[in-house]
């Protein structure tokens, strides 16, 4: 058997409908959205306002244009970051993020934007009440994750953007863990900003990352370029969201996202976040019983992402033997985000990480927990 337990990182494997839809744009359609007006463009144009129209719906954002999509998650990340902090503005991110918020703030902060960590429980949940007095300080922006890439923590996003909205700061979303498998309603939440990536559990190709700006903030973009919109004009286009995407996008990627995003509407949002969250209420349990195994159980579950130590053996260890004796794929080590490993006492050496998807099976996860028991029984 062949086991991939690895979809907090990519989503494997894609409903077919995603391969084939993803396959139809390079075979027969071709062509550079929004570029030309034959029918080859046109096609690709309305696979773009098709996907950025089921985006827009499935993060509940009414008007499809505030949806910009960018290369991936990260690149999202530091367009906000990059285009909306100025040297001596004062921003504020959770002890749980990525080093995908983490790495562009120190650049940041060396270019004198003053940066503050938000302290989180050692389950990873974020102390709003620290966060309600650090506000009482002006700030320009508010950073948290939806959910941990690391023990799949879900965060009070409802109550924190209450927090912001109060002392008037934007809260800036991370949801590159939570899109597709957590319902999202950013307009009604009052998000400033969310980035997500489209190849997680949205199902998608890699390649295609999402951005949503609220209207009211002038957040700069990241690169400018051709749009296909407006060329007479010198300057980029102010509008959304041809402001912030410059050069062909990714169609394929696009048409592919679209087709997953169909998929989970299909398959109903809620009944594939039960299946992923049971398969990890199982392994959770089942891990405890092994003698030396400790589990990184989060306050609230967010997703089916479980994170574990075993006594005594390097997690890289663990996932070397759990590939090669057995074909299982899960993700070892600090998982890109040390800041949050030293917040849940996992630094420096992580954890072993293993992540259902939507067609993962306990038939899948007996084979792992059997491949583990194999493993610690002859740890040294
Ligand atoms: N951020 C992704 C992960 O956690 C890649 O694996």
């Amino acid at each position: 058997m062949s086991v991939y337990l690895d979809n907090a990182a990519t989503s494997f494997p894609k409903p077919r409908a995603v391969i084939e839809a993803a396959a139809r744009a390079l075979e027969e359609v071709g062509a550079s959205p929004g570029r030309g007006a034959h029918r080859h463009a046109r096609e690709a144009t309305a696979i773009v306002a098709d996907c950025r129209r089921k985006t827009a719906a499935i993060l509940g954002v009414k008007d499809p244009d505030r949806v910009v999509f960018t290369k991936n998650a990260t690149e999202s990340i530091n367009l906000v970051l990059k285009g909306w902090l100025r040297p001596g503005d004062r921003v504020l991110y959770s002890a749980m993020e990525h080093n995908s918020v983490v790495r562009p703030l120190s650049r940041l902060a060396s270019q004198g934007v003053n940066i503050e960590v938000i302290p989180c429980s050692p389950g990873g949940a974020p102390d709003l009440g620290a966060l309600t007095q650090m506000l009482r300080s002006e700030a320009r922006l508010v950073v948290l994750v939806h959910v941990s890439n690391i023990n799949g923590a879900l965060m009070p996003v409802a109550e924190a953007s209450e927090v912001c909205a109060r002392a008037r700061v934007p809260l800036f979303l991370d949801a590159a863990q939570s899109a597709g498998v957590q319902p999202i309603e950013a307009e009604e939440l009052g998000i400033g900003m969310l980035a997500c990536s489209g190849h997680k559990a949205l199902l998608g190709p890699a390649g295609v990352g999402i951005l949503y700006v609220r209207p009211d903030l002038d957040v700069l973009p990241l690169m400018e370029g051709g749009t296909g919109s407006r060329s007479e004009q010198l300057e980029q286009p102010e509008f959304c969201p041809d402001r912030y995407e410059s050069g062909t996008p990714n169609l394929p990627g696009l048409a592919g996202l679209c087709a997953g995003i169909g998929y989970i509407r299909e398959t109903g949002m809620d009944s594939i976040r039960n299946h992923e969250i049971g398969i990890a209420h199982y392994l959770e349990n089942e891990l405890w019983q092994i003698p030396g195994v400790r589990v990184l159980e989060p306050e609230k579950r967010g997703s089916g992402t479980v994170s574990f130590v075993v006594e005594g053996m390097n997690p890289a260890d663990t996932g070397s033997i759990l590939d090669q004796a057995f074909d299982i794929a899960v993700r070892t080590g600090l998982h890109c985000a040390p800041l949050a490993h030293r917040t849940l006492g996992t630094f420096p050496e992580g954890t072993v990480r293993v992540s259902p998807g939507f067609s993962t099976t306990i038939e899948n996860i007996e084979y792992f927990l059997n491949g583990l028991r194999w493993i610690v029984t002859r740890r040294g």
